[in-house]
């Protein structure tokens, strides 16, 4: 790119990016005309909320198991345009999918305009029902986008199939992509009013063979678009790392996932807190009992601090729901051993021991 900018930026972009676009794409279940890079999930949210014509009154309907900065983007638009954030209340920890489902369709009113949703819940680990959810919405004309930030990889997606309006994912955690590789999948006949978070030439430059979409969003300014450009290559050396490609793989993590669970549940006498059939290859468990209570310390737990300071473990602690209940949250990736997860709870035991 340093060496011939133009080549690389605009005379071969198009050839380097369409490789990429069609790997996501086969990935997740996708026309690849559907599917547009962003350079993160959180962008993908911006381009969708901040498209809406919201009215005053309107609804923007989440969970309280949403990603911040996703709900903050909510927060925003309802903000500039007299419309309302609505929290829907789905329990942690929580005993199935049935009352995730309930209680966010019981906040469902006719001004919901747009609900969000997590495909994977980021501090609870939780993988929501979002075909369930993306059915039961649309039946009161409610548009779904499902922030899938934690799904490509880890779970199976099939958008052809599950046709939310709009899904937004990370190809830079369990596609391991370089960072700043993510996508956009828009339903087509949502396409026509959506607006990337960044304005560029694309909206009055077409180019032959792309759609409009795909011309507003293929091109943000210039920037370096490796990471975008990298994705086919991610998604094949990762299908390519056992005998039965990514199925083999996300089964692989998953099952790791689980017993890793269960051996920190024994080994610390906690309970945990959802169903192994809601877990991905992630799982958020409470801390020890010891740990409860303790108030915050900064942008990190100092628990969390001593974790990697001390025994080399990068390990995220988490608050969650109003009592601020402390847990943490594991995840398995095919480079992990259960052995690690054993080092993870002797150091857990350790660190509760010493007090902050
Ligand atoms: C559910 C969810 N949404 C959005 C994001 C944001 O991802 P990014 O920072 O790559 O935009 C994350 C990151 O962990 C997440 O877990």
């Amino acid at each position: 790119m340093e060496a011939e900018p133009v080549q690389f930026l605009w005379r071969r972009y198009e050839e380097r990016l369409e490789p990429a676009r069609q790997a996501a794409a086969k990935l997740v279940g996708a026309r690849p005309r559907d599917l547009v890079f962003t350079t993160n999930a959180t962008t993908g949210v911006n381009a969708v909320v901040r498209s809406l014509k919201l009215r005053r009154g309107d609804e923007l309907l989440t969970t309280n198991q949403d990603y911040n900065a996703c709900h903050n983007v909510l927060v925003e638009a309802a903000h500039r345009a007299g419309a309302k954030v609505v929290t829907a209340q789905v329990p942690f920890p929580l005993t199935g999918a049935e009352p995730a489902i309930e209680a966010i369709l019981r906040a469902v009113t006719p001004r919901t305009r747009l609900a969000m949703i997590d495909h994977a819940t980021s501090n609870s680990a939780l993988v929501l029902p979002v075909a369930r959810l993306v059915r039961e919405l649309a039946k009161q004309g409610v548009d779904t986008l499902i922030d899938g930030a934690h799904a490509p990889g880890m779970v199976p997606i099939d958008l052809g199939r599950l046709a939310p309006a709009y899904y937004t994912a990370n190809l830079h955690k369990w596609v391991c992509a370089p960072k700043g590789a993510a996508f956009l999948w828009v339903r087509e006949d949502r396409q026509k009013d959506l607006q990337p978070a960044v304005i560029s030439h694309g909206n009055n430059t077409h180019r032959p063979g792309y759609s409009a979409f795909q011309d507003r969003f293929d091109w943000a300014g210039t920037f370096d678009p490796s990471a975008w450009m990298c994705v086919g290559a991610a998604v094949d050396w990762m299908s390519r790392l056992l005998p039965g490609g990514w199925p083999a793989l996300r089964k692989a993590n998953h099952e790791l996932a689980v017993k890793a669970r269960r051996l920190l549940c024994t080994k610390l006498g906690v309970a945990a807190p959802c169903p192994e059939h809601l877990l991905g290859a992630m799982a958020t468990l409470p801390l020890p009992e010891p740990f409860q209570g303790r108030p915050k310390s900064g942008k990190i737990d100092a628990e969390q601090l001593r974790l990697y300071d001390e025994f080399g473990i990068e390990v995220p602690f988490v608050r969650i729901g109003q009592s601020g209940r402390r847990y943490f949250r594991i995840s398995a990736q095919l480079y992990n051993s259960l052995a690690e997860y054993e080092y993870l709870a002797k150091a857990l035991l350790q660190v509760a021991s010493w007090g902050t």
